[in-house]
């Protein structure tokens, strides 16, 4: 309880002094939530990334596979996939306990990513 009073003066402070802009806030927001950051598993960019490979028995193959576990692209969601899925996740993404505007900024941050790739090309 403390840690959040503390969090939200922190939070109060650093708006209204424009200690840092948005985009930084959202950015550490990224990769650096109150948990493990997003980028450790979905990518710098939003863009996916591979979190593991490892191997299991298929059983209707009857034999060892390879097989991998992926985080999906998360840069070319609509808003409410992209909330839904932070707020109550399914497999082994985390839950994340953020405030509304926390995950607006987020949202805006990723998004921008792909927004970024269109232009490169
Ligand atoms: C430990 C690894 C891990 C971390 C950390 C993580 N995720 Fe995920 N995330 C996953 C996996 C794996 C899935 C796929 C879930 C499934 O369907 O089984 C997923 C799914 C998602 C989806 C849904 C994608 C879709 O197409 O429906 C979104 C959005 C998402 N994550 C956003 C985030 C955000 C934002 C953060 C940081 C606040 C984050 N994730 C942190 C592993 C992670």
């Amino acid at each position: 309880m403390r840690k959040l009073a503390l969090f939200s003066l922190l939070f109060g402070y650093l708006f209204a002094s424009d200690f840092i802009t948005k985009t930084e806030y959202a950015k550490m927001l990224y990769s650096n939530p109150r948990g493990i950051g997003c980028d450790k598993c979905h990518g710098k960019k939003g863009e996916g990334a591979l979190i593991a490979k490892f191997r299991r028995f298929d059983k209707k193959l009857n034999k060892v596979v390879d097989d991998e576990l992926r985080a999906p692209r998360i840069n070319d969601l609509d808003f409410w996939t992209f909330q839904k899925a932070v707020v109550s996740p399914k497999g082994m993404m985390p839950t994340y306990f953020l405030t509304d505007e926390e995950m607006v900024l987020l949202y805006e941050y990723v998004i921008n990513f792909n927004k970024d790739k269109k232009d490169e090309k």
